[in-house]
């Protein structure tokens, strides 16, 4: 599998009142092309910093990339500036949120949303120079400062790019494309939203789909539906996808291969398979033996005591030797790296050090 981004080092601190958060930690990753990776781990080990950080959408303001790069086909995307960074971004990196009404425009019909992601995709191939509100034959309310508002009309929608439209609504199995492209998102159910914005996504033909937590919101069964439908998609298109999730059993139905994170580090890196199976890090073993089963429930799920450290304090040893049963002296003293134990499968811990 060809590499299709090479991250290195990768540390990003937070500045807050209290001192600076170290969110990411030297952080190691690639990605391999039409490879479908899930990051898992608990709350506020990194997970989402991680995928903002490759799509460039960091808060300016707060937060600061300290070192390491994001090699993308051989370009480095944490050193492009923001004008430069979004031409990468839709076109070739793309992102869905946890929260769909948050990314999706509220005034404007869904159709016409998509449509306009469509138009800007062949600008941006340099296959359509004109702009939305030629294609799209919009009529914008303006005021004397010339600010646009919203459509004050529908816009008029070309046969051809309607057609592309409901095309990538069948794709992302919405039922009755042709009525949901006149809706508002505020009128479609929340799995039905999801939907339209990996359509959305998807019709930027991005190389690689960043997806934080896309099924959190949804009930089990939409739940399955979405995931079903972005690895059908990564097969169909050849996208590579990075899914952030805390559920590990949502990774381990979709993904290829999975990294778990915590405190800001990846503590194991491994294929789904193995990573289920044997799973090397303590931590991993921690977050499997809390995941419920049709076998396990109540009382025999096992919560890891303590919690993740205060990324503000600088680390002395490993990260997870509080919380670890088999620490050793060496855990206190020592910060563990990232090591290859077999073949495809790596941990950060001093219990496969050779
Ligand atoms: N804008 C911000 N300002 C300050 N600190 C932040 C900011 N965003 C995240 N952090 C901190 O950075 C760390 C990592 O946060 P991040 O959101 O990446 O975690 P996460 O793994 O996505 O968690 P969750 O599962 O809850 O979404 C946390 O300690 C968090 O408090
Ligand atoms: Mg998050």
């Amino acid at each position: 599998m060809a590499n299709l981004l090479r991250i290195s080092g990768l540390t990003v601190g937070y500045r807050t009142s209290r001192g600076m958060v170290r969110a990411l930690d030297d952080v190691d990753l690639e990605l391999g092309s039409e490879e479908f990776l899930a990051v898992v781990g608990e709350s506020g080990c990194g997970k989402t910093t991680l995928g903002l950080s490759i799509i460039g959408l960091l808060p300016p303001r707060s937060a600061k990339v300290t070192s390491g790069s994001i090699d993308y086909k051989g370009v480095d995307l944490a050193k492009l500036d923001p004008n430069e960074m979004r031409r990468y971004r839709g076109s070739e990196v793309a992102m869905i949120f946890q929260e769909p009404l948050t990314s999706l425009n509220p005034l404007v019909r869904v159709g016409d949303q998509i449509a306009e992601a469509i138009v800007l995709r062949r600008q941006r191939k340099g296959s359509d120079q004109r702009t939305v509100g030629e294609v799209m034959q919009r009529l914008y309310r303006t005021d004397k400062s010339g600010f646009s508002r919203w459509p004050r009309l529908r816009s008029k929608i070309p046969r051809d790019l309607r057609d592309q439209v409901i095309e990538w609504l069948n794709l992302v199995r919405i039922p009755d494309p042709g009525q949901v492209i006149e809706r508002y998102p505020f009128e479609l159910s929340g799995g039905m939203r999801q939907r339209v914005m990996i359509a959305m996504a998807l019709s930027q033909e991005p190389a690689l789909l960043v997806a934080d937590e896309p099924t959190t919101a949804l009930d089990v069964t939409t739940q399955a539906q979405v995931l079903r439908l972005m690895k059908e998609i990564k097969d169909k298109l050849g996208t590579s996808i990075l899914l952030v999730t805390h559920d590990l059993a949502v990774a381990s139905q979709v993904a290829d291969r999975a990294i778990v994170m915590y405190a800001g580090r990846i503590a194991e890196d491994s294929n789904i398979y193995d990573l289920f199976s044997s799973p090397l890090h303590p931590y991993t073993q921690g977050l499997l033996s809390c995941m419920p089963t049709g076998t396990k429930e109540g009382s025999n799920l096992k919560p890891i005591p303590g919690s993740i450290p205060d990324l503000t304090l600088e680390a002395v040893g490993c990260r997870f030797q509080p919380r670890c049963p088999r620490a050793m002296d060496v855990c206190l003293q020592k910060d563990p790296t990232l090591m290859n134990v077999k073949e495809g499968h790596k941990a950060a811990c001093f219990l496969y050090e050779r």
